[in-house]
């Protein structure tokens, strides 16, 4: 775990890199007079602000007719920065073409499902496989790249900026043009896709390539192989315009990273952020905090998840919010201590960098309603006062940067191809959602105060005692081959209902379900039972069941029953199920039931009788601390995240370096409601 170069591949002479936490915001000072831009980069020194990305949106200003450059306004916001000692993340600024493109080149504009076209007015409104778009891109990119290449205050490329996140589905002509070559490179002849599409029902053989469109609105059901490949092919697509402005800039500045803003949370499910971490020099994401009780632990969940995608090294955290955000249907503000709390929660999973959507709250516009770091009522206010005191914790926690997340011995697995391919019509039920599911054991896991790490499918499970793969509805043989490799070396399997149900075409493994996981698992299930929205069902345990059963119609010999249905037309059948699977003491164990997360926090605690990972952490206190771990070579950086709205007390050893709380009477740790506290544990007092 070396704090060496080699955890960032981002380091820059010392600018961006260990050493200090970056503070900042989106800032589009082109939204305001000059005079603001001054009083600007004050309040921005009073607050830690260190970095910003610039030009996100700035495409119309930049080239405001074609060919013509006014680079003359962002030079002055540039070298005002440089001069306050902000550094810049420079954005590409192609994110939103500006009204001329649009009106020279209808084409470029993107399509949804029933042809219609989406028009300017808005942002995002580009095809990503549009060959008009794209040189335009390119050429402002490398305009942009030539004039700043040597600008002391660029430390980053922002390249577009959340890719896919409006655009990500066009089904227009040259969608339809760019799908069938990427089908040709992945199946080469026509009767190898005719076989794994399934074409053969209703009529849908292709007898040739052309005859193939992206999935447009149909009389009913589409074909769900070509659904999944159209899935596939617009995630590439648009990773192809990331690599596309990323060649350009690898040309002209070699020495700058360059990133893109992820959305690995819930916004935009449909990207496999797994096959673009190779893209970016690191990764950055954005989140957006879910209102209601389940909020906190949600962020947890994603930014786990984001640290793991970066392979535990530290990763950006581009965007999130002060406060409201502006998009959904009640906006509520971010409650009293949550903002520190959020910002330390993803530093905990291995950020280095703390930024929001975005610096000055607007005035006008779509998003006049989204809070920022400087709000609309000014510098007197409880926002700008969490954020001056955020950004003194963030120097603070200067020491934790080029620390690691450390690995913990859970690891729960998040499937994108489950995640789409579990949501799609035409299914039992409309009613489990993947990530619902995969939150809700997480959970479960916070509940009984253990930590674990939140896993792209592809990674490497091998040092893992328990892993949790919850609707892992997708299993290809090459996972089932992995999944009973890992169990049958010692580790410990957990899965969930609809598990292994089909292929990477979304074809059903025969023979009966969990399919692919039938023989690992040792039982097989005839029908699955979903419930209606008003239907309860139960188990021997006592547990609650709703939306999903199935009926497990048989069981290997070496198959035990942790749990039957009572009640019902299940009533007896086994419900939870669990095999000891090869001679190195491994076990696989299937929940066919739809169950809550206080019976699957029962369930975990049963299985921690033979699973010493499932050892509850003193420091969790019972589940009311979600303890998240990073170290270096400086040391160990304990968080102690409060997941409750009271105080909580740990026994915690350490010298606190930031958070919010204090040490009692007995030297225990008293965390604040919806408090992190952060404490550095030195090599020497780390547990044996
Ligand atoms: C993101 C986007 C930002 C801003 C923000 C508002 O999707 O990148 O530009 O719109 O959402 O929450």
């Amino acid at each position: 775990m070396a704090t060496d170069d080699t955890t960032y591949r981002w380091v820059k002479d010392g600018a961006l890199g260990p050493g200090r936490m970056r503070y900042g915001a989106d800032y589009n000072p082109e939204q305001w007079p000059r005079e603001v831009w001054q009083e600007d980069v004050r309040l921005m020194r009073e607050a830690g602000v260190n970095i910003v990305s610039l030009g996100i949106f700035s495409w119309a200003l930049l080239e405001p007719r074609p060919g013509e450059w006014d680079f003359g306004w962002l030079d002055d916001v540039m070298d005002l920065l440089h001069a306050n000692g902000i550094d810049v993340d420079l954005a590409t600024a192609t994110a939103s073409p500006p009204p001329w493109l649009a009106k020279r080149h209808p084409e470029i504009l993107p399509q949804t499902i029933d042809g219609t076209t989406l028009w300017p007015g808005s942002r995002q409104h580009w095809r990503p496989t549009s060959p008009v778009f794209r040189a335009h891109a390119l050429r402002l990119t490398r305009a942009l790249a030539e004039r700043y290449a040597d600008h002391p205050a660029l430390v980053a490329w922002h390249i577009s900026n959340e890719l896919g996140c409006h655009n990500l589905y066009d089904f227009s002509d040259d969608a339809a043009r760019a799908f069938r070559v990427w089908l040709q490179d992945r199946y080469a002849d026509l009767d190898a896709l005719n076989e794994v599409w399934g074409t053969a029902f209703w009529s849908q053989h292709y007898g040739e390539w052309d005859e193939i469109l992206p999935p447009r609105a149909a009389p009913t059901q589409r074909n769900p192989g070509q659904q999944l490949d159209f899935e596939r092919f617009s995630s590439d697509a648009v990773r192809d315009h990331l690599r596309a402005e990323n060649a350009v800039l690898a040309e002209v500045t070699p020495g700058v990273p360059r990133t893109t803003n992820f959305m690995v949370a819930q916004n935009v499910r449909d990207i496999d952020y797994a096959s673009w971490v190779d893209d970016v020099d690191f990764v950055s994401n954005d989140h957006y905090l879910r209102p209601g009780e389940q909020g906190r632990d949600d962020l947890s969940f994603w930014a786990n998840l984001t640290g793991n995608l970066s392979g535990g090294r530290p990763w950006f955290l581009m965007e999130h919010a002060t406060s409201a955000v502006n998009w959904r249907a009640v906006n509520p503000p971010k409650r009293p201590g949550e903002l520190v709390r959020d910002a330390l929660t993803h530093v905990g999973h291995g950020a280095d960098a703390v930024c929001y959507f975005q610096w000055r709250q607007s005035r006008a516009g779509g998003e006049r309603y989204h809070s920022g770091m400087l709000p609309h009522a000014g510098a007197d206010s409880r926002v700008f006062r969490d954020v001056v005191d955020l950004g003194t914790q963030l120097r603070d926690l200067a020491v934790v940067t080029g620390s690691r997340r450390e690995r913990a011995r859970i690891a729960l697995v998040f499937d994108y191809e489950s995640w789409w391919v579990s949501g799609r019509d035409s299914h039992p039920s409309e009613s489990p959602a993947y990530d619902v599911e995969t939150l809700r054991w997480y959970r479960a896991l916070l509940d009984l105060g253990v930590r674990v790490d939140v896993v792209p499918v592809s990674t490497d499970l091998d040092g893992y005692e328990l892993v949790l793969a919850p609707l892992l509805h997708v299993v290809p043989a090459a996972l089932r081959d992995r999944l009973t490799g890992f169990v049958e070396a010692g580790g410990h399997l957990v899965t969930t209902f609809f598990s292994g149900v089909v292929d990477e075409h979304d074809r059903v493994w025969l023979g009966g379900y969990p399919g692919a996981l039938r023989s690992l698992l040792g039982i097989t299930v005839e029908e699955f039972a979903p419930m209606l929205p008003d239907e309860r069902g139960a188990l021997s345990t006592g547990a609650e069941v709703r939306d999903w059963s199935e009926r497990i119609a048989r069981i290997e010999p070496d198959v035990e029953v942790v749990a039957s249905y009572r009640g019902g037309d299940l009533d007896g059948a086994p419900a939870i199920t669990r095999r000891r699977a090869g001679l190195a003491g491994g076990s696989a164990t299937y929940v066919s039931a739809a169950i809550d997360r206080r019976a699957a926090k029962e369930l975990l605690h049963d299985l921690g009788r033979d699973i010493p990972a499932l050892t509850p952490d003193p420091l969790a206190a019972g589940g009311s601390v979600d303890v998240i771990v990073r170290t270096g070579r400086g040391g160990r950086y304990v968080f102690l995240a409060n997941r409750t709205d009271d105080e909580v007390a740990v026994a915690a050893a350490g010298d606190l370096i930031a958070g919010a709380a204090r040490r009692d009477r007995d030297d225990a740790l008293v965390v604040a409601p919806r408090g992190v506290a952060v404490v550095a544990q030195t090599r020497d007092a780390l547990p044996a």
